[in-house]
């Protein structure tokens, strides 16, 4: 039986519980610093299992011990960006958050794949890289995923066709400067183009870019969560399964693309080792000078980490 862990119960969290449950998997523990709150989440979803005919064990706990021996390892902890707050002040607070969980899953699961979400996502799965130094195989991070199958989901609407039936990919840092590929995606494998005008797709790449702050905007308090937990759980999938699945995932760069020492969305295979090999493909000028946009964003955010923080907590 697989062991599956989440740290943080919130919204992203807890929901990635229920679905990673659904998908009986294996045995979760659901961890957040909130005394109570994963207690009763994991109770509540134990509840559910007659109902939802799934056998597996949920254990909500603000104790790491738990995580002890996990498989896999979700990180969904930290903090959402408050009014006057800047985009550094949440960056401090969730790099401080990840060194704390990176420090616990060192300790607890040493042998652990590592999948982060929290944001800002590209500059936190540097962080859990960093803080881990479990290697780039074993430490990634979700967001392409999620922004193709946002991509996605927009085709099939306009093109009035089954979500099946479209392949989309968006590559790059998860932020305003993401890079959505409109020359890889096909519905049946016909190119889009073929079936709508290129204002049309220009409209919904740039959709796709804004689509978490649309959310945002709806919502007024917190961000998406069902779509972002369906996409982690199809990466869980795809390395518990071992599927040799294609998902567009940052993971730290070697000089793939030409980028070096930065984590930024790219496809990868995943597998039961985690990113078991990063795919390289031809790329337009301009969608290499979008790529490289993206690139300079998230090491600008890299750049303002607290390296001494990161020597301290390589000392378990
Ligand atoms: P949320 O606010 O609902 O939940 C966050 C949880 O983390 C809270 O329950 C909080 O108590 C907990 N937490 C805070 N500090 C902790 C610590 N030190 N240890 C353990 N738990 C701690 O937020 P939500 O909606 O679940 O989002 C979580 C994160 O995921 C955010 O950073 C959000 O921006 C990010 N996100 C990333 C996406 C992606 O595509 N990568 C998509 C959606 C959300
Ligand atoms: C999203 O894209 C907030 O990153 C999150 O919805």
């Amino acid at each position: 039986m697989k062991k599956l862990s989440v740290i943080g119960a919130g919204n992203v969290g807890a929901s990635t519980v229920q679905r990673l449950a659904e998908s009986k998997f294996g045995d979760i523990v659901m961890l957040d610093v909130v005394p109570g709150l994963p207690q009763g989440k994991a109770l509540d979803l134990m509840q559910a299992a007659p109902l939802m005919g799934y056998d597996v064990d949920i254990k909500g706990t603000n104790d790491y011990a738990d995580i002890e021996g996990s498989d896999i390892v979700i990180i969904t902890a930290g903090i959402a960006r408050k009014p006057g707050m800047t985009r550094d002040d949440l960056l401090n607070i969730n790099a401080k958050i990840t060194r704390d969980v990176c420090g616990n899953i060192r300790q607890y699961a040493p042998k652990s794949i590592v999948l982060t979400v929290t944001n800002p996502l590209d500059i936190i799965t540097y962080a859990a890289y960093k803080y881990t130094g479990f290697g780039k195989k074993r430490v990634f991070g979700m967001s392409g995923l999620l922004d193709s199958a946002r991509f996605a989901s927009f085709v099939a609407k306009e093109v009035g066709c089954s979500v099946k039936d479209v392949d989309a990919m968006v590559l790059g840092g998860h932020g305003d400067n993401m890079v959505p590929l409109p020359q890889y995606t096909t519905v049946s494998g016909i190119p889009v183009s073929e079936f709508l005008p290129k204002e049309t797709i220009d409209r919904l790449v740039t959709r796709t870019i804004d689509a978490g702050a649309e959310i945002v905007s709806l919502l007024k308090e917190g961000s998406a969560f069902y779509a972002p937990s369906a996409a982690i759980v199809a990466m869980v999938d795809a390395i518990i399964n071992d599927s040799a699945r294609v998902i567009p995932t940052s993971v730290y760069l070697e000089g793939e693309y030409g980028f070096s020492d930065v984590c930024m969305g790219v496809p990868a295979k995943l597998g039961k080792n985690g990113v078991e090999k990063v795919i390289e493909i031809d790329l337009s000028p301009e969608q290499v000078a979008a790529l490289s946009i993206s690139e300079k964003a998230v090491r600008s955010g890299i750049e303002k980490l607290d390296l001494r923080v990161y020597e301290k907590a390589f000392v378990v």
